[in-house]
């Protein structure tokens, strides 16, 4: 075969027989069977940020330079690049000639896969600033384009290789974006924008139209990122509701206040739920006590950094003060009355810290530390006793908040354990803030309790979507938004604001109310991003039953669940479920249900369509060999989501007729919308029209409301 000159590069494995064949080769040459050289595994549909970075400088380098040479810092370059996604968690899917293509979310969704994104551009672009500054010459330029969206991801085998090949309308706008975007530039769509405007600084460039999008694409540059998180002003209005959480957190406050002894409180809940805002709303309380306030934040991609937490700690002590957080701790730990034995301990702790760190300064007493990682260990822990008793001594009184510890880096996390337990003998207050699923180890220690925050109920919810609206909702409405979003401020307030672009809210009587029901069940992107990574975070088995389950419907049986899943029994699965509030168990012989639609709809939208085709006629088939006769609008809902037209449409109609026999107008009308759209350009359609048109002048526009 070498012989022949076939080159055997990637080699494709028969599926029959297990032998090897050139990557060209469509028969098996050991069997003669067919090849499946390209064997698509299923794959999903899920929210990513894809981002293209193209090197501005590369024609004029090949112009200037060797071959050779421009080959040497192109690699270089293109090194920086995928550097910078690997920091922040994203994937390289491909180099393309200068430009390479990476996507954040499609291995593994984060919650904040735009900020990522973001931050990698910037990130992108400053080293390639950097490498060149300290080598004199000018900096290759990049052009960045970034856009979020729904895409297609699959794993496409190609020999024994394994690719993930993501597909849609996103990648084609990143891609537009980065075309469009000047040297030196970083492009964003909007939904880039919306899911992480808190800490990016970005301008608007204005509307283009982009091939293949319908609409115009509303286009930011990235300016930079944000310093100082926008917390506490990041929702528009009041605090709304909590009064009871509210009460507990100044308990505490004034416990500290009164006793001079410290307390901790751990708000749990989930994303949205509303704990950064809550705490931040005690800022104010807390400064009338006396207290100092001290902000730290832990973000998601720096849980891999070397003490990114008690080098936030340190810098914002330091903000407080005007100088930098190596001087201050100088300053703080080292007085006339420590030995000199000690100093060095704490120096050499200090500078353990400062090594892996911009923490400058330090660099005099990096001989200090110690050589064994068990003494390295122990003098943090002398560090962060004296620190925060020369912090009481020196500032008194101090409201500390650590917010997101679940994301807290490893090698701070010794040195936060032990913050916590020793403010018990100094008057600080500490408010911490956590994700079900991750409650530190120290919770039951006696000065701490645990606060867990629920939703807001309907009233709350009204409000809050009435701060965004700028008018009253009704209060079907508000039960209707409440029920959707389980009352979490965060997806009440997106929600509402999808709601409005969609023009899906209408004035009635003074109030704004549900309009066309077409539409009001899109989940905007940054939830399904943020739902969705939930979804990506549960184990493989938990994820299949919660997307079997969502086929069913909102509520479900146990047994029906593990039917569709071919009879594995899924009592494990979904405790999982509903251990992570995802769903909640059945209450005396009744189904299970999901938590609230929201999470409902994205999982079910995460299905590659032809899979839910598939578990819907699969579905139907066992409803109707059931022992019970089958609810005839169920049956005709699961036939119709199959695709399975001929048998759908005359069950629609039948449950139409069932609905409008019981005066259920919206249900008829919404059976015999299906069963049009179903039909398409079949002339049965439009008798199907025709009746929905003479239902709708029969009744009010109220009776076309959504469920
Ligand atoms: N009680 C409330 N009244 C008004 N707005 C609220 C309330 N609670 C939360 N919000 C708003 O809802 C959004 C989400 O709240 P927040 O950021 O505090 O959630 P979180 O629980 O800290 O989420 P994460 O786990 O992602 O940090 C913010 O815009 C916030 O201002
Ligand atoms: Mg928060």
């Amino acid at each position: 075969m070498e012989g022949r000159g076939r080159r055997r590069t990637k080699a494709v494995r028969c599926a029959a027989c297990g032998a090897p064949n050139a990557a060209s080769a469509r028969f098996c040459d050991q069997c003669g069977r067919i090849l499946a050289s390209v064997a698509r595994a299923p794959g999903d549909r899920r929210i990513v940020t894809a981002l293209f970075a193209d090197i501005v400088d590369y024609s004029r380098l090949v112009t200037e330079l060797d071959a050779e040479e421009v080959v040497g810092r192109i690699d270089e370059a293109f090194g920086l690049l995928a550097a910078a996604v690997e920091r922040y968690d994203g994937a390289v899917e491909k180099f393309i000639g200068d430009a390479v293509f990476a996507v954040f979310g499609a291995r593994r969704a984060h919650d904040d896969d735009p900020l990522r994104a973001a931050l990698c551009g910037l990130e992108m672009t400053s080293s390639l600033e950097q490498v060149a500054h300290d080598r004199g010459e000018p900096p290759l330029r990049l052009r960045v384009g970034i856009a979020t969206g729904e895409v297609v991801a699959s794993v496409r085998e190609v020999g024994d290789r394994t690719d993930l090949v993501v597909t849609g309308d996103t990648v084609t706008t990143a891609m537009r974006l980065q075309e469009l975007a000047e040297p030196g530039e970083i492009l964003l769509d909007e939904a880039s924008v919306r899911a992480a405007r808190q800490r990016l600084e970005v301008e608007v460039v204005g509307e283009h139209a982009i091939r293949g999008r319908a609409e115009p694409v509303r286009v930011h540059r990235l300016r930079g990122e944000r310093q100082h998180r926008l917390v506490g002003a990041a929702g528009p209005g009041l605090l709304i509701g909590r009064v009871a959480d509210r009460a507990r957190l100044r308990d505490a406050l004034e416990s500290t206040h009164r006793t001079g002894r410290g307390r901790v409180v751990v708000v749990i809940g989930d994303a949205g739920i509303g704990k950064s805002r809550l705490v931040a709303d005690m800022e104010e309380e807390a400064r009338g006590l006396g207290f100092a306030w001290t902000w730290t934040e832990n973000l998601s991609y720096t849980t891999g950094e070397y003490y990114a937490f008690a080098r936030t700690f340190a810098q914002r002590l330091a903000d407080e003060h005007g100088t930098d957080s190596g001087s201050f701790a100088r300053r703080l730990l080292f007085t006339s009355d420590i030995d000199e034995t000690t100093t060095r301990r704490l120096a050499g702790a200090v500078a353990a810290i400062a090594r892996d760190a911009e923490f400058s300064g330090w660099e005099a007493e990096a001989a200090l530390v110690p050589a064994d990682p068990a003494d390295i260990r122990r003098s943090l822990g002398e560090l962060t006793a004296r620190y925060v008793r020369r912090l009481a001594e020196t500032g008194g009184p101090r409201a500390v908040v650590i917010d997101d510890v679940h994301w807290a880096d490893r090698s701070s996390r010794p040195l936060l354990d032990q913050l916590i337990k020793i403010v018990t003998d100094v008057p600080f207050t500490v408010f911490v803030t956590t994700r079900p699923g991750s409650i530190p180890a120290w919770a039951p220690l006696a000065h701490v309790e645990l606060l867990e925050l629920s939703g807001l109920d309907s009233r709350g919810t009204g409000r809050l979507a009435a701060s965004v609206t700028g008018t009253s909702l009704g209060d079907e409405t508000s039960d209707w938004l409440h029920e959707r979003t389980g009352g979490n401020p965060l997806f009440v307030v997106e929600t509402v604001r999808a709601l409005l672009e969609d023009d899906a809210l209408v004035m009635r009587d003074g109030r704004l109310e549900l309009g066309d029901p077409s539409g009001v069940d899109r989940v905007p992107v940054n939830l399904r991003a943020l739902l969705g990574a939930r979804i990506d975070a549960l184990q493989p088995a938990a994820r299949a039953a919660l997307q079997v389950a969502s086929v069913i419907g909102m509520s479900f049986s146990p047994a029906l669940v593990s039917e569709l899943l071919g009879g594995a029994p899924a009592d494990d699965a979904l405790a999982v479920l509903a251990e992570s509030s995802i769903v909640d168990p059945a209450e005396a012989g009744g189904e299970w249900r999901f938590r609230h639609p929201l999470i409902h709809d994205v999982a079910y939208a995460g299905m590659l369509s032809s899979r839910r085709r598939e578990l819907h006629g699969r579905l139907a088939d066992s409803l109707e060999s059931g022992p019970l006769p089958p609810q005839i609008g169920q049956l005709a809902h699961h036939r119709a989501a199959s695709g399975d037209r001929e048998r759908a449409v005359p069950l629609l109609a039948q449950a139409a007729d069932a609905a409008l026999a019981v005066g259920a107008v919206t249900e008829a009308a919404g059976y015999w919308r299906t069963a049009a759209v179903l039909l398409g350009d079949d002339p049965r359609a439009g008798e199907f029209r025709a009746r929905i048109r003479e239902l709708e002048i029969a009744v009010s526009p109220r009776a076309t409301r959504g469920r």
